[in-house]
């Protein structure tokens, strides 16, 4: 193709015939090149630079976000790539949202940057758009800290469940780079490395809450715990366990959009700059070949990439992150669903032991060869032949480097026929509690014997209840009893918060209970572990949910077994507490009516969203909302 052929930048503007009609918005398209070549020369940029294949760079630097300082750099080096294999680098900025820093939680924004990463590539005239992001994990204990005198501390996990959020940048560029259907190229910027305290090597955020944890429970103390914090993320980059950041990193690669190495590469490593160097020379090659996202990507890519997401025990919130991200594309709208998730977890074994399912952190992975070497050890449960960005396919980049598959001693990726955990890191549980589904990590799970489990509901209405009564020496609440969550979902609390790791009430902490099941229509962050089930679906705020209906004593199970979430009540008692729910919240006019008032983004995302189960995008952006595929 022509270089930027729509905005028709790479033809002098002698030329007065054949321009192309495509972008005519100040007249005929003599007089629109004309204007345009008046301003992009106002850059300083020659005919001869403007007649190259012109690479967007997406810079989502902000002196907000830890996760992604080194962007720069990779900008530099990413330029480089580009020019020196003939292309023309342009970087331009999409906003920037750090985990800790996006309140009311980074999720809440996760759409609104992909519209933004949407309607810039396809507004500017580029041919293929390097979108550079990290991913962001919960992070709470520097807000914490500092948004409150030290002494403060044991008032504070009140406040924390309002600021729990996610890891966004690389699902929301996916979204909307598959949208906009220009040649796209995901840069990730890199997890950091792990510090020390006391001799062990701790990192965010997975070591973020056990520490947390054990300061709740009296075991360390407050002059601790503060040491900790500065050593947590002793580095800039991702965090460094397979919390989201890393699994989307991950699950990225396996979609065959970037180069497999590019998904650990630290973020202080030569490795990663290099890795952005090859990314901007890969660029001009797909600028060439106009190779497109909805072309090359197909239900065999997303199933690598969920046989990938199972394999590494990844991140709850890589489900949400993948259906939205395949909804988006028109042919895989409704093909990936939550029983894809179900049916390759049964085959897939968890074969990375790192936190927070097991013990190591990234640059370990990174250390024994990363991806290339999990995938080789994976290739029988792989669709080989799934295109990747560069043309190759899968196999055909496993088949190059056979030379790196594990010939060597190392204890981080394992063999098949020695797993971790043998099938199912990541579950989808059905049943009259969820009747659209709802998942657990049962491989972070720190009491086995909770995954099948009959207990007492002891129910939490929303966070604000949670937070007043959790802690209260008055609650009746066992080792035994089932935590339930409600009011955390996409509607309910809009961005559904992290908060489903519900704290074990502090009473119980202190006698060393590690451990209950939990149940909530929200999220939690990747780098979480403990039995908990999240994205319950339909979410309590939707009058008809059964979720919504919950109350204190029921009895629940949980049967991983047989993939069962069960509230014991007979259907007749289900169905009436449903219309009694149903019914008080028309009279008292609503929410929903609520809804229809509220301006702004935040009005737009409540009237909006769709449920955990298809992605919690918003309905007019999927490829199945109106004009869902222009
Ligand atoms: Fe950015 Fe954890 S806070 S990845
Ligand atoms: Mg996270």
């Amino acid at each position: 193709q022509e270089p930027n052929s729509d905005y028709n930048l790479a033809t002098p503007i002698t030329t007065t015939s054949g321009l192309r009609q495509g972008l005519t918005s100040y007249g005929d398209a003599h007089f629109s090149l004309f204007l345009r070549k008046v301003f992009i020369k106002a850059l300083g940029y020659s005919e001869d630079a403007l007649s190259r294949p012109i690479v967007g760079i997406i810079n989502t630097f902000s002196g907000f976000n830890p996760c992604h300082a080194n962007v720069p750099q990779l900008i530099e080096a990413a330029k480089r790539g580009v020019q020196l294999n003939g292309g023309l680098a342009v970087e331009f900025p999409t906003i920037s949202v750090h985990e800790s820093f996006s309140h009311p939680t980074s999720m809440f924004l996760r759409n609104l940057m992909s519209m933004d990463t949407e309607e810039m590539i396809k507004a500017q005239p580029l041919d293929a758009c390097i979108m550079i992001g990290g991913v962001y994990i919960l992070f709470m204990l520097p807000w914490l800290l500092f948004s409150s005198r030290r002494r403060d501390i044991f008032d504070l996990p009140k406040y924390s469940l309002t600021f729990l959020g996610c890891d966004k940048t690389v699902p929301a560029q996916l979204m909307g780079g598959i949208s906009a259907n220009k040649p796209i190229l995901p840069l990730i910027t890199g997890p950091m490395l792990p510090g020390s305290h006391r001799g062990k090597r701790i990192g965010a955020c997975t070591d973020c809450r056990n520490n947390w944890a054990a300061f709740r429970a009296g075991e360390i103390d407050v002059e601790e715990i503060s040491a900790i914090n500065e050593e947590l993320a002793p580095t800039i980059g991702t965090c460094g366990v397979m919390g989201t950041a890393s699994t989307m990193a991950c699950v990225t690669a396996a979609l065959g959009m970037m180069p497999l190495r590019g998904a650990s590469a630290p973020a202080v490593s030569s490795a990663r700059i290099r890795i952005a160097e090859e990314t901007g020379a890969n660029a001009v090659a797909v600028a060439k070949a106009s190779r497109k996202p909805q072309e090359f990507l197909t239900k065999e890519s997303f199933l690598n990439a969920i046989t990938v997401l199972q394999a590494i025990g990844g991140s709850t919130n890589a489900v949400v992150h993948l259906l939205a991200i395949a909804n988006r594309h028109p042919q895989l709208q409704g093909v990936i669903t939550l029983e894809t998730f179900e049916e390759i977890g049964r085959k897939t074994p968890l074969l990375i032991d790192l936190k927070p399912s097991g013990d190591n952190y990234m640059n370990d992975f990174h250390n024994v060869g990363g991806m290339l070497a999990l995938l080789q050890v994976l290739r029988p449960l792989l669709h080989l032949s799934a295109k990747t960005v560069t043309g190759q396919t899968l196999g055909e980049i496993l088949d190059a480097a056979r030379s790196r598959m594990l010939s060597f001693e190392q204890n981080i990726i394992r063999p098949l026929s020695d797993p971790l955990f043998p099938s199912s890191s990541l579950a989808v549980l059905h049943g009259n509690l969820a009747p659209n589904g709802a998942v657990i990590k049962a491989s972070a799970s720190k009491y086995r014997h909770l995954l099948t489990h009959t207990g007492p509901a002891v129910v939490f209405e929303n966070s604000a209840d949670l937070a007043l009564r959790i802690d209260n020496p008055a609650l009746e609440v066992t080792k035994d009893s089932v935590l339930v969550l409600k009011g955390i979902g996409p509607i309910g609390n809009p961005g559904m918060p992290e908060a489903g790791l519900i704290p074990i009430p502090r009473k119980l902490a202190a006698t060393g209970v590690k451990d209950m099941l939990r149940l909530s229509d929200g999220r939690m962050s990747g780098t979480a572990g403990g039995t908990i089930v999240l994205h319950i679906s339909p979410e309590a705020a939707v009058p008809r949910s059964p979720f919504g209906i919950v109350e204190t004593g029921d009895l629940i199970t949980c049967d991983i077994e047989n993939r069962l979430l069960h509230l014991d009540v007979s259907d007749e008692v289900l169905q009436s507490r449903i219309s009694q729910r149903k019914n008080a919240l028309e009279a008292e006019a609503g929410p929903a009516q609520a809804r229809k008032k509220k301006r702004g983004y935040r009005g737009l995302y409540e009237r909006s969203v769709n449920q955990a189960h298809e992605g919690t995008d918003f309905d007019f952006l999927s490829a199945a909302g109106p004009g869902g595929s222009d």
